[in-house]
This record gives structure tokens, C-alpha cells and sequence, in this order.
């Protein structure tokens, strides 16, 4: 239910930022093909970047990363005339790449947080994500509360997460920040790996987006998800902060993809109302 109010708030406020920016849309000519001047990591290509640990946003079906982020860059270089090439690396790497011309953009359901905007420009937001936390059936946790109750108490537990996400961030960071602090957080290069932990009794719980939780949730035994949300966040697509004419070709490319309605097509396909 409370997914659903999100949605809708969050397609209510693009529909609104799409309509004060109607103008710039139409007079920098989004949608036109890319006529050579998109300085590019290769020309005629656009190089989507994104760590494919993350269904249903990137993941591999086979050897082909698949997910809402593929769709939504292969709609993006349709719009830009420009050929997709979707590059996987560390989630931690997306962001140097992005800024060193590595890859053009990156889209891995990475939220938008005031650090990284340091770093890169985002997009406006084209979903909405909340950090959740998984635990083993039967567990003692049964809410953020009750891992404040830990902590408070002075128990023992540990978070497992992956290494450089915002789940990280926020739970590592200090109790008075709203974390557990750094010594309840274990870093894991994937989600999966985390998960992996969990069902090893090597963490107390996992602290992830909620749609790969679901995923992962859906795909091992003994797992589930707690019904209460720690955080809840914005993704977005980083753009170099250098590149103007790129970032107008996607933001305006975006803007049309929210406006027509193929962004909340594409969320639909992979993700199930509840
Ligand atoms: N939304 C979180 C963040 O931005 C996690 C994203 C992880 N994405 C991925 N493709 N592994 O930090």
C-alpha cells in the first residue's frame, strides 16, 4: 500500500516537473537523433553503466543483463538515435566511471544523495526505492525498532549490506545519524553475497532496496521481509557533470519517456502491484 502512495506520488511530482520543463524540452530538441556533437565514450553509442546484482532493475538472464535500467537506457538511445552498450561493473566504480567519460550514464537503481551529486549530476528521478531489511524466518527482529532495541541494549548483531549503497551508508553511519554504527555493518560485494550470509546465521539481517529484497526473498528458502521501511529514496541517472549537451539530450529523452507513459510501462513489467 504504501509502495502504491509512493508511485503515485512520486509519477504525480514527474508529471509536474515534466510539465514546468515542457519548455526546454521542446527548444533544445529532444528526440532528434544525435547529430555528432554529443561528445560520447564512443561515437554513435550510448554507454549505460550499472552493477547487475540488482533485480529487477539489472540483472543477467543468461549471459545478457536485462532489468527496468536496460529498458529504460535501450529507450533512452532510441530517442538519441545512439546504439546502447550496457557496461557492468562494482557499484562502487559507477560513479569514477561516470565522471572520468567511462561510460556515458549510469542507471542501477542508485539513489540520489548529496555526496555522489558532488561527483555527478543527476537526472530527475524516474522511481522510487525503500531500504528494507530481510531476516531469517523465525527471527528476533521484527522491525527497525527492534534492531534500535539491540543497539540500545548493547547486544550483539550484525547487518549485512552491499559494499558502497545507500543501505550501507545509512546503517553504518552513527546512532545519532540514524546508522548502528560501523561495527554492526558488514560490506558484501553483491546483494546475493549478503543474502548468502544470512542464510549461513553469519548476519542478523540484510539491509536492501526493497524490489531486490523481494527478489531475493522470492528465491531463497527461509527468508523474510520485514513490513516496515528504514528509508525510502529517489533513483535517478548520474550524467557527467562536465557534458551539458548530454545531459540535456537524456534528461529530455527522459522527460518524454515519463511523460508518454514508457517509463511506468517499463517499472509495470517488473514490478507486480501488491
Ligand atoms: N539504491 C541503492 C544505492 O543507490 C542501491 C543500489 C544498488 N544498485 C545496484 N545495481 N547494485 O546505493
Amino acid at each position: 500500500m504504501k509502495k502504491i502512495f509512493a508511485m503515485i506520488l512520486a509519477l504525480t511530482m514527474s508529471f509536474a516537473l515534466v510539465s514546468c520543463g515542457g519548455n526546454s524540452a521542446t527548444s533544445s530538441g529532444a528526440g532528434s537523433a544525435d547529430d555528432g556533437t554529443l561528445k560520447l565514450a564512443e561515437p554513435g553509442v550510448l554507454t549505460m553503466g550499472t552493477n547487475a546484482t540488482f533485480p529487477p532493475y539489472e540483472f543477467y538472464e543468461g549471459d545478457k543483463i536485462v532489468g527496468i535500467d536496460t529498458d529504460l537506457s535501450a529507450a533512452i538511445a532510441e530517442k538519441l538515435g545512439l546504439e546502447l552498450k550496457v557496461v557492468d561493473m562494482e557499484f562502487g566504480a559507477l560513479i569514477g566511471a561516470v565522471q572520468s567519460g567511462k561510460i556515458d550514464m549510469c542507471l542501477a537503481g542508485m539513489t540520489v544523495d548529496p555526496e555522489r551529486a558532488k561527483n555527478v549530476d543527476f537526472s530527475d528521478s524516474y522511481a522510487t526505492g525503500i531500504q528494507a531489511v530481510i531476516v531469517a524466518e523465525g527471527s528476533d527482529i521484527t522491525s527497525v525498532d527492534d534492531l534500535n532495541a539491540k543497539l540500545e541494549a548493547g547486544e550483539d548483531f550484525l547487518i549485512g549490506t552491499q559494499e558502497s549503497t545507500t543501505g550501507y551508508i545509512y546503517s553504518s553511519s552513527a546512532p545519532e545519524d540514524g546508522g548502528f554504527g560501523e561495527e554492526h555493518v558488514i560490506a558484501f560485494s553483491a546483494g546475493a553475497a549478503a543474502v548468502q550470509a544470512l542464510q549461513q546465521g553469519k548476519v542478523d539481517c540484510v539491509i536492501i532496496d526493497i524490489e531486490p529484497a523481494k527478489a531475493f526473498v522470492e528465491a531463497n528458502e527461509g527468508l523474510k521481509l520485514l513490513d516496515t521501511e528504514y528509508v525510502s529514496e529517489d533513483y535517478a541517472i548520474a550524467l557527467p557533470k562536465d557534458n551539458a549537451a548530454l545531459q540535456d539530450a537524456v534528461n529530455n529523452a527522459l522527460a518524454e519517456l515519463i511523460e508518454d507513459g514508457t517509463v511506468q510501462k517499463i517499472l509495470d513489467q517488473y514490478i507486480k502491484a501488491d
